[in-house]
């Protein structure tokens, strides 16, 4: 069973106060809350276990250096990875996808091929490859999704052909909460000749991943929306690409051999982790992806699916309420406007009760737009969240509809 009072009494910050009502945050898509056995961890790598990895022939350096490669082994076995070798750590996904851009990309897009992505990505998704277009004079295409934010195959198919040479698509949408089908949409990638990038950010926090039965070629995600740390991200990229992508960053740690006059690189993933990495973030990121799979990744997703269908049904009888991304089997994330009321004000009032949620175009602006919308509010939910939550929010949207 489903122990969420449990589980709640494992994320501190659940117990505060905001404005002086209890914490209802509804903003796990954008990031989410630390349990007690990552700050910890972290703390304790901190206070007694510290040194730089990969350098030192002492004890502690060996220590930690153990560690963070366990946690890379612990994001392996996450994604679904056949080896450890192919899991870079990066600061987010953001740099995970940039990492691909300037490296992969680079190496392999010219003018007359195509980059696919759909019009659900956010900016990370979208702005990399723009600018990497006005570089390299390749062609970015961007295929249609439904009015009710839906994936379309035939949309898809239509945009794909033999010129593409990458698609570059959400598993989940952070606005509309949509789950794109990965492993048909790689299957007609890899038939056309492309190769698949799958943004994860919003996937990997509530549903079981499996590069293997995606068959994908990247996947990025962040470590601070799956109940880990800020400042470390992963990309996953298969062994027989990664292994020839050149460099991303240049330093220390990257470097097979290095004279006055040559450098040689190392494989990856070292290649691609320059610099001292962020070492305590990583092994952080490790803990949390142990916790959700001590909880189990099927429980946290049945646990998630019965809660969005409890909030979809409390939003959608709110009067005036338009809720943005109705597609079926979609995600714990609820992008709404109420009419009359902008989002920011009612995000304002709602935050005097204690709710957290977000509002804007969520770093996916010509989404938001294309739904039809200048901005939005966004409650998202997460393994912690409950139906006292969606009460609670409804009931303060209903109050926030008397002050206007
Ligand atoms: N992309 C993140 C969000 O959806 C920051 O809020």
């Amino acid at each position: 069973m489903y122990d969420i009072d449990k589980i709640r009494k494992d994320f501190p910050e659940l117990d505060i106060f905001v404005n002086n009502r209890p914490n209802t945050f509804l903003d796990t898509a954008a990031s989410a809350l630390k349990p007690w056995v990552v700050i910890e961890k972290m703390a304790d790598m901190m206070s007694s276990k510290y040194a730089n990895v990969h350098r030192g022939a002492y004890t502690l350096s060996e220590q930690i250096t153990f560690e963070y490669e366990q946690a890379r082994d612990v994001v392996r076995h996450f994604v679904g990875a056949e080896s450890s070798k192919e899991i870079v750590f990066t600061r987010n996904a953001t740099e995970a996808i940039n990492l691909v851009a300037a490296t992969w990309g680079r190496q392999n897009l010219r003018p007359g091929d195509e980059v696919l992505i759909s019009e659900a990505e956010h900016h990370a998704n979208l702005v990399t490859w723009q600018v990497l277009r006005d570089e390299l004079g390749f062609t970015l295409k961007v295929f249609k999704i439904g009015d009710d934010g839906s994936f379309i195959m035939d949309e898809y198919l239509k945009c794909l052909n033999e010129k593409t040479k990458l698609v570059a698509v959400t598993a989940m949408s952070n606005v509309l909460g949509t789950i794109f089908p990965i492993r048909k949409i790689t299957e007609a990638a890899h038939n056309a000749g492309a190769l698949v990038l799958v943004d994860a950010c919003q996937y990997a926090v509530h549903n079981r991943m499996d590069v293997g039965y995606w068959g994908c070629d990247f996947l990025a995600f962040s470590g601070h929306k799956t109940y880990g740390p800020t400042g470390i991200g992963v990309l996953y990229a298969r062994y027989n690409i990664l292994s020839e992508m050149p460099p991303y960053q240049l330093g220390g740690e990257m470097v097979k051999k290095v004279t006055y006059e040559h450098t040689t690189f190392a494989d990856a993933p070292a290649r691609f982790e320059a610099g001292t990495p962020a070492i305590v973030e990583a092994i952080g990121l490790g803990k949390a992806i142990q916790y959700m799979l001590g909880i189990g990744l099927a429980e946290i997703q049945a646990h998630e699916m019965e809660l969005t269908q409890y909030a979809t049904e409390a939003l959608s009888s709110v009067k005036d309420l338009s809720l943005v991304g109705t597609a079926a089997g979609k995600g714990g994330v609820f992008s709404f406007n109420i009419k009359g009321i902008h989002p920011q004000d009612l995000a304002y009032i709602i935050n005097k009760e204690g709710v957290s949620i977000r509002t804007g175009h969520h770093c996916a602006e010509p989404l938001v737009h294309r739904m039809g919308y200048e901005t939005v509010a966004r409650a998202s939910i997460g393994l912690y969240s409950r139906k006292e939550d969606i009460d609670t929010l409804v009931k303060a949207l209903e109050k926030a509809k008397t002050f206007f």
